[in-house]
């Protein structure tokens, strides 16, 4: 949420261009600060960066892209923040809990903005006026924060001074120029690697960067960039959330590669693991449902989301596991709940060096490439697919790899046949309501088409267990509202006569599964496979992704969403 920039050297636009990579932390409103002759300059607005601001030039710069928290989506709550005299300006990610507080003693009357970010800039302007060196300023600002934060300033002085607590914060440098940056996406074009920040860094960037820590200089080691230049970028395709539909044959092949010695580890933590707790948020934590099934019965695994997991942490004893999914790594809920887990920690994820990897005991890495659609897809498949890799590593199940392989085939079919199975679900999903049920595993795909239909069409749409609708939902059931039934072989009989029970009261049935039913109205074919949870979600990818256009949405900047949700 929110993403940060800062840039100083040579090249021109760097800052704009850089800030639009990060438009997918948030897109509420923009903003940039450049320190030219005349001092600092800033332009901010609501909307994308393109639409916000008129890119001020100069040796040094901060970007903001805002994903509101405190304060409404209006041009003075966008960032940068300045202090009153213009002589610091601010861009901030987080949240400051005690800034009622902070801006009390600053004086409320001295403020222009409702957020919380603006007490850093004041606060950091009265120290330097006072005579401290920026990070004698730093350090007093820092000693009064509370909350999370990542934040840049641009002193007027030509400095600039950050520092991080909870969110994330990338330095990086070439030959001609120093970086900031909250994930490495924006950087892949101008560097090779990249440092992260650790909690409680302050950096200095003057002629060269410093960083310190509890007052001692600290280094911070530099690893490479392992994603590719180009492999943030749109290509050819008009929306990231198309291109990254289509890379899943890739991505899920991708996915099964695995270091040996890497999968023996996970599986080892799982195996000698009292029980194992899976946790992540929305779209991963039903890749942590699955992956509760993989382990079972051998493992005693549960499933529990980790803004959930947080008030439970006293029952995961330290001869327990906890296995964390995030495709960003910087997920709150997640992180927070770990915060009181002493038993080992396995992370699937996706974005190398963030805060998870570094909680984290043992990290697989899914392999997905930079995922820049807000709503989740080639990720959950890798999820989905590194998960079902080391339980077959623990159940010494050595077929599943090459099963995985050829879904990763059948995927690529399936991606093709999507645009036209699309099609004819959004003929079919006609009202402002869809119900998605399923039983056991294919509920979890049910959820999480559910949710891929919601946050791109802004459709309301909920996910249920089939077995529910009968306990309450089919009331709301009338002639022509759309239920999709997932259904397998295991679990036919039952779910088919949920859906007979919808159907007898008018409503529209699209089944989900390699069989056609009588009771369906649409049928979407989905192949026999072993692995059909990477591929039964596929046609909804594709139906959210035309229904947002349709609907004339933006279907990679959803509204009111952001992909990295680094607020509780
Ligand atoms: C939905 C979606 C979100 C994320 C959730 C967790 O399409 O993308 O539900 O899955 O916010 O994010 P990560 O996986 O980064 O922890």
């Amino acid at each position: 949420m929110c993403g940060i920039i800062g840039h100083a050297g040579k090249g021109e636009n760097i800052v704009p261009k850089c800030l639009q990579k990060l438009e997918y932390r948030g897109y509420d409103s923009a903003g940039i600060a450049a320190l030219n002759s005349s001092g600092i300059e800033v332009s901010k607005g609501v909307g994308t960066v393109d639409e916000a601001v008129e890119a001020p030039q100069g040796s040094a710069a901060i970007g903001h892209t805002r994903w509101a928290t405190h304060g409404g989506v209006t041009q003075t709550n966008a960032h940068p923040h300045t202090d009153p005299d213009g002589r610091v300006a601010v861009v901030h990610n987080g949240i400051i809990d005690n800034h009622s507080d902070l801006r009390e003693e600053v004086g409320e009357g001295r403020f222009e903005s409702e957020t919380d970010t603006e007490v850093i800039p004041h606060l950091l302007a009265q120290h330097l006026k006072e005579g401290l060196d920026p990070r004698a300023a730093a350090e007093e600002v820092t000693d009064r924060l509370e909350g999370s934060y990542a934040a840049v300033a641009l002193l007027e002085g030509g400095q600039m001074v950050a520092f991080k607590q909870g969110a994330p914060l990338a330095v990086a440098r070439n030959q001609d120029e120093h970086f900031f940056s909250s994930d490495v996406v924006p950087l892949l074009e101008h560097v090779n690697e990249a440092a992260f920040l650790q909690d409680g860094d302050i950096a200095i960037l003057d002629s060269d960067l410093r960083v310190f820590n509890q007052g001692r200089e600290v280094e911070r080691d530099s690893q490479e960039i392992q994603w590719e230049g180009g492999s943030a970028t749109r290509g050819d395709f008009d929306h990231f959330t198309r291109k990254e539909i289509g890379e899943q044959p890739e991505t899920i092949k991708r996915a099964t590669f695995q270091d040996e010695e890497s999968l023996t580890e996970a599986a080892g933590m799982l195996e000698k693991a009292r029980t194992v707790w899976i946790t992540g948020c929305g779209t991963s934590s039903y890749a942590a449902d699955h992956m509760r099934d993989y382990l079972a019965p051998e493992v005693d695994a549960r499933s529990i989301q980790s803004h959930e997991l947080e008030y439970r942490t006293d029952e995961v004893g330290d001869d327990d596991a906890v296995v964390a999914v995030s495709q960003s790594g910087e997920t709150k809920d997640l992180l927070a709940a770990l915060e009181g887990i002493e038993a080992p920690v396995l992370s699937f994820l996706n974005v190398a060096q963030s805060s998870l990897e570094r909680r984290s005991d043992h990290t697989i890495h899914i392999n997905a490439g930079p995922e820049v659609g807000v709503a989740s897809t080639k990720a959950y498949t890798a999820q989905l697919t590194a998960m079902k890799t080391v339980a077959a590593e623990l159940k010494d199940q050595e077929q599943v790899l090459e099963s995985l392989r050829s879904t990763a085939e059948k995927a690529e079919r399936l991606v093709k046949a999507s645009e036209s199975l699309a099609e004819k679900l959004h003929g079919a999903l006609k009202g402002e309501d869809a119900y998605f049920v399923g039983r056991y595993q294919r509920f979890h795909s049910a959820k999480e088409a559910s949710l891929k239909l919601k946050e791109l069409s802004y459709i309301h749409s909920e996910a249920f267990p089939a077995g529910e609708f009968k306990h309450g939902t089919l009331a709301l059931v009338e002639e022509g509202t759309p239920v999709v039934g997932f259904v397998d072989e295991e679990t036919a009989d039952e779910t088919l006569s949920n859906l007979e029970e919808a159907s007898s009261r008018g409503a529209e049935i699209i089944g989900v599964g390699p069989k056609d039913r009588d009771v369906y109205d649409l049928h979407v074919p989905i192949p026999e496979d072993p692995n059909r949870e990477m591929l039964e979600v596929i046609p909804f990818q594709m139906l959210a992704l035309k229904t947002a256009l349709d609907r004339g949405n933006d279907p990679d900047r959803p509204r009111n969403l952001a992909k990295s949700v680094t607020v509780k």
